[in-house]
């Protein structure tokens, strides 16, 4: 069977990264068409460089990296240095990447590889806020409708918010474009952190991942263990969720999660609740369901799947 092509749209912390290089590691099943990056846990500059350090260390410079939106479509951009360090790779020095970023708007270079196939190839995945996605709806109408399936990592159901009571971080820094992407009309999952509180990256996973012995799982060990601190000590969980690698997990094996379709919207207006996903899960308005929100995942499935990968790289 041929492997299925996807985009990866990204705000490289270690969690994204992980995803990409997982993708990476299972030509079999994905093909990774190109990373596009987008301001969100830091700056731009930043996380784009993060992706190209993250390749260089596994040495996939093959794979282009395609910068894209440095803000939201209206508002001020919110980072998370606080989480995720001054770099947003902080916990292992990684060289400057000596690779050069791909010449192309990540938006339009995503209208381009999907269009450039046949309907229903293409699969977005999206572990960011989704600026780029929207621009790229925005400057392609027929692209909703060409896309096999969009899978993102963002938004909350009964979990409540990570960045304020409300609203998960990847949608409450651009609501305005994940209203836009949800409201799209394409196939769409969602993975909320009500599926990735669950998936928790404990020492004994990490020390599992070490245990692998490449200079990539090393770096891994060390940037993961400085990237679950923040959480350890916000929730007092032993550990913290691994979210962004959810997302090719499913897209790798999809038995590890389970949900169904509901309506969601996002809040755009409210001061109180901006950026909050709400969910019909029990259709309670005539509201269409647009979303497969994924709520469970098998944790030891998902942590054996993204250390058996990375060790292939
Ligand atoms: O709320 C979790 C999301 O915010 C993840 O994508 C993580 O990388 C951060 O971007
Ligand atoms: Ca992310």
């Amino acid at each position: 069977m041929k492997p299925r092509p996807i985009i990866i749209d990204t705000d490289p912390s270690p969690d994204d990264a992980v995803t990409f290089l997982v993708a990476l590691a299972s030509p079999a099943e994905l093909e990774v068409l190109a990373v596009t990056t987008v301001a969100g846990n830091v700056p731009l500059p930043l996380t784009s460089k993060n992706a190209l350090k993250a390749l260089e260390l596994a040495g996939r410079t093959e794979t282009r990296v395609f910068a894209g939106a440095s803000a939201p479509l209206m508002r001020r951009l919110v980072t998370a240095e606080h989480v995720h360090g001054r770099t947003g790779f902080d916990g292992y020095d990684l060289p400057d990447p000596v690779t050069p970023l791909a010449p192309g708007f990540a938006p339009e270079v995503i209208v381009d590889l999907v269009m450039c196939r046949e309907p229903g190839e293409v699969t977005l995945c999206c572990l960011a806020p989704l600026t780029n996605i929207a621009l790229a709806l925005a400057k392609e109408p027929r692209l909703a409708g060409h896309l096999r399936e969009i899978v993102l990592m963002g938004g909350s159901f009964s979990e409540g918010g990570n960045v304020t009571p409300a609203a998960e971080f990847n949608i409450y820094v651009d609501p305005e474009a994940a209203a836009k992407v949800l409201d799209c009309g394409a196939p769409i999952t969602m993975i909320p952190l009500d599926c990735t509180h669950q998936a928790l990256n404990t020492q004994a996973r990490l020390d599992k991942l070490r245990a692998v012995g490449t200079p990539l799982t090393e770096a891994f060990y060390h940037l993961l263990k400085f990237n679950k601190m923040f959480d350890e000590q916000k929730y007092g969980w032993e550990g913290g969720p691994l979210h962004d690698p959810t997302v090719v997990a499913y897209l790798l094996a999809p038995h590890l999660f389970s949900g169904r379709k509901a309506n969601i919207v996002v809040e755009c207006a409210s001061s109180l609740t901006l950026g909050m996903t709400v969910v019909d899960w029990w259709s309670v308005t005539e509201r269409k369901p647009n979303v497969q929100l994924l709520r469970n995942i098998d944790a030891h499935g998902y942590f054996d799947l993204v250390i058996d990968r990375l060790s292939r790289l």
